[in-house]
This record gives C-alpha cells, sequence and structure tokens, in this order.
C-alpha cells in the first residue's frame, strides 16, 4: 500500500473512532396540553432553557404545548413506549396507572394550595411519586395549578343547583363519585376538547382553575362560575422509568437539581396566576362570579365529602390523614 492510500485509511479509521467516542446528544420530548402562558407551560418552557444552559450539548429539551403531539390520556402510553420522555398530566389522570393518586381529586380535602404543597413535599406525598412505578412510570416532582372552580350557564349557589347537569370532568372515578353526589351527570373528555363542548352544549358545565379557564377562553362560553375551591389541580412531573434509568448517573443529578428549581418557579406562577387570571375573568365581564358563604360552602362539602369513605382503600387513610394535618399548618 502507497503510503498516501495508508494516511488516507488511518485518518478514516481515526475520524470514525473519534466521532463514536463523542456522546451522543440526549433529547427529551416534553408534551403537555396547557397553553406556554400557564403556570405548567411556563414551567417547561424553562426546564427547556435551564437544560440549555447546564447540559448544553448533553440534553436538550423539545416542548411540545397545547395538545400538539399528544392528549394526557395518549401521551402516557407514548412515554411508556419511548415516543416523548416527559409529561406532566393532572394527577387525575392515573387511574389505570394508579388508585392512589385519586387523593388529589377527594373534593374538599386540601383548604388552600398551601396545604397542597405542605403535602406534597411531605413525608407521605414524597413517597406517593413512586405510586405508579410498578406500571413503569416515575414521578419526578409534584406542579401545582390551583384550586378548581365550578361552572355552568347557571348559578351554581347549593348543590341541588348541579341536578341534572352535564359535566365536563378529567378521566377520574373520584371526580366522577364527586359529580354524583350532587346528582348531576359527569362526562369523562379530554382538556383539548372542553371549549368545543361548553359552546355547542355537548355539556352544561366544567371544573377548572381560573389559569385554564382562562388560558382556554371557557369563560366566554359559561354565564356563571362559582369560586368553589371545592379541590385542586396538582401535576406530576413523569417520565418513563426505563428512560430515567438508561441517562448516566451525572445526568440524574444534574436533572433532579434543574427540576428542583423550576418547581420552585412552578408553584410561584400557579400561585401568581390564580389571583392574576381570575382578575382577568371578573374584568372580562363574559360572566358572573358567584362567592359562596361559608354556610353554603358546608353544604357543598356534606354532600360530596361521603366520596372519600367510598375512595379510602384505594388511596390509603394515612395519606388521607396526612392530608388532613396539612389543613391545619
Ligand atoms: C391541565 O391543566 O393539564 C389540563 C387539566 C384538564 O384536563 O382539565
Amino acid at each position: 500500500m502507497s503510503l498516501v492510500r495508508l494516511l488516507a485509511v488511518l485518518i478514516i479509521v481515526s475520524l470514525t473512532f473519534s466521532s463514536s467516542l463523542m456522546a451522543k446528544e440526549i433529547v427529551i420530548k416534553f408534551s403537555h396540553v396547557t397553553t406556554e402562558k400557564t403556570p405548567k407551560g411556563k414551567a417547561a418552557k424553562y426546564l427547556q432553557e435551564l437544560v440549555a444552559e447546564r447540559l448544553k450539548g448533553k440534553v436538550r429539551v423539545d416542548v411540545y404545548p397545547n395538545s400538539q403531539l399528544y392528549n394526557d390520556k395518549e401521551v402516557l402510553k407514548a412515554l411508556l413506549l419511548g415516543d416523548v420522555q416527559l409529561a406532566a398530566p393532572s394527577l387525575s389522570k392515573f387511574g389505570k396507572y394508579t388508585k392512589k393518586w385519586g387523593l388529589f381529586d377527594l373534593p374538599f380535602l386540601f383548604r388552600d394550595a398551601d396545604a397542597v404543597s405542605c403535602f406534597t413535599t411531605g413525608v407521605n406525598g414524597q413517597a406517593l411519586l413512586n405510586a405508579a412505578s410498578k406500571k413503569g412510570l416515575k414521578g419526578l416532582g409534584y406542579w401545582l395549578n390551583g384550586m378548581k372552580q365550578l361552572s355552568a350557564n347557571k348559578p351554581l349557589i347549593k348543590p341541588s343547583d348541579a341536578k341534572g347537569e352535564k359535566f365536563r370532568i378529567m378521566s377520574s372515578d373520584v371526580l366522577e363519585a364527586q359529580f354524583k353526589a350532587v346528582n348531576a351527570n359527569p362526562q369523562k373528555m379530554s382538556f383539548s376538547e372542553v371549549y368545543n363542548a361548553l359552546s355547542t352544549g355537548v355539556i352544561d358545565g366544567q371544573e377548572n382553575t381560573w389559569s385554564n379557564i382562562r388560558t382556554k377562553k371557557f369563560f366566554e362560553v359559561q354565564s356563571d362560575f362559582t369560586e368553589s375551591n371545592h379541590g385542586v389541580l396538582e401535576y406530576v412531573l413523569v417520565t418513563s422509568s426505563e428512560f430515567w434509568n438508561s441517562l448516566p448517573k451525572d445526568i440524574q443529578t444534574e436533572l433532579s437539581a434543574i427540576i428542583k428549581e423550576v418547581t420552585l418557579k412552578e408553584t410561584q406562577w400557579a400561585l401568581e396566576a390564580a389571583q392574576i387570571d381570575k382578575d382577568y375573568i371578573m374584568i372580562a365581564g363574559h360572566t358572573k362570579i358567584h362567592r359562596l358563604s361559608h354556610k353554603q360552602v358546608a353544604q357543598w362539602a356534606k354532600v360530596m365529602k361521603p366520596v372519600w369513605k367510598q375512595f379510602e382503600g384505594d388511596i390509603g387513610k394515612d395519606n388521607i390523614d396526612a392530608a388532613l394535618k396539612c389543613n391545619k399548618q
């Protein structure tokens, strides 16, 4: 072999060898269903930014908001198939994977968002992050949205006002039982379909947070809102155990630190949105917002709370007790 040919072969071999040594960038596809202006939407972008800054060339996060890629039912299957690597669905949507997260749907369990944060950062809350591990899902952290409010095209002041009304619910058996307790007609439906269903009269009402009600414009197609704060909308930032375990240890450590930082910001954005978005809806003037007296709240709670007993076996009394303790902090 001539010297020139030998040199060429050596160069090709060394280029092939060094490029195989260069680690490939890990791409994390993060799919979610809300707009970029929500606490979750902002947190997803912030996560993307921090990863770009601190894990440049090693990891990249691509965010797909607004059900662009999947709705919440599909995204969990996609996670397990490895088609996406991150999602942050409402804990209400995991009934097929664990019954324990039904805790977050129990009506009138948490007094307010602070009580929710007390629970999620406490011993029981942290242990519950692993509730779906047997199904291959790994909870990486809790993200708050806020307390839920009721709406319909009529005032909902006492529980009997809900009788016969068709309410959209997330895919949760606890939420189904909650609306059945007031003799309403709950309908499981994905988030992306709610606006159309409300505007065409397929459903009469819904429950959601001020942030989702504003960003998805539900307030434009409902005449009456009740500030009921009867439940919480809480998310779990979730990945597949298989994907997480495939990551090098140093990347896991850096990602965990970033997630902690993003989670703190996300909570702050959620608390702010609860006030700002409610004010926006009030000022927009499309709809009436009804405040309930303590006595009226107690009437709703009395009718809905028996649902707790129905699901106590699935959820665990210890978890319910730990949540109740947080109301006293
Ligand atoms: C979300 O905030 O992710 C959607 C909640 C819903 O389905 O109502």
